[in-house]
């Protein structure tokens, strides 16, 4: 099984002087949508990522390391429309460059919040991970806002937006519910057993 509980942080970095010397986990989505939020509860620290409840408080690649043949990489958020367009698409850069230094040692995990329809950064970065073959599972973040026989529909209808999905499986999150953590946990032991290396 793996195991999160003993996760540290260890550094963090531009896309430069990144070291890919174990498999990585990487997670990425919107500004806000729960990246640091869902570290910390898959490590059950709540104090191992800082989050914020204002968008863009991560600013560069954070490393923690769960074991000696994993990482957790924590990445900055993209949309946030609150920084110059010069240091978002530093953002977007910055996030490109770490996984084109090693495709095939990260599996990604995109989150996206249920209660919105996916931007076109949600797409693209779909259509990114689709064209450069880099594994990846989508989540659905912050589910405990929506009615559960809601829950769903809303799912569906969001990735009936991606036209070129090509892994529609999905996982429904929230920080408040203890079972998805453990479902999450066994997907991700699953990939990275199946895929990554
Ligand atoms: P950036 O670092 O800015 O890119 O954001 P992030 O994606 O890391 O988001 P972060 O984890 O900082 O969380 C943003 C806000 O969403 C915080 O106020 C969290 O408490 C809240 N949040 C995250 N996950 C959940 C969830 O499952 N349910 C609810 N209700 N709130 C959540
Ligand atoms: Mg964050």
């Amino acid at each position: 099984m793996l195991n999160f509980s003993n996760t540290k942080f260890l550094y963090s970095a531009i896309d430069k002087n990144i070291k890919h010397d174990k498999s990585q986990i990487a997670f990425m989505g919107r500004s806000n949508v729960g990246k640091s939020s869902l570290i910390n509860d898959l490590c059950q620290n709540k104090h191992l990522s800082k989050i914020s409840s204002k968008p863009g408080k991560t600013r560069l690649i954070n490393f923690f390391e769960v074991s000696s043949k994993i990482y957790l990489v924590d990445l900055p958020g993209y949309g946030f429309a609150k920084i110059s367009k010069k240091t978002r698409q530093g953002f977007s850069e910055m996030i490109e460059n770490y996984l084109l230094q090693n495709p095939s040692a990260v599996l990604v995990v995109v989150l996206l919040d249920i209660r919105h329809l996916p931007t076109e950064e949600d797409k693209q970065l779909i259509e990114w991970l689709n064209f450069q073959g880099v594994l990846y599972q989508v989540v659905f973040t912050k589910c405990d806002k929506i009615a559960p026989p809601k829950l769903k529909a809303h799912a569906e209808k969001n990735l009936a937006s991606f036209p070129l999905i090509s892994n529609p499986s999905y996982l429904l999150y929230s920080i408040k519910d203890k079972k998805a953590r453990k479902n999450l946990t066994q997907i991700l032991k699953k990939k990275m057993e199946d895929g990554i290396n």
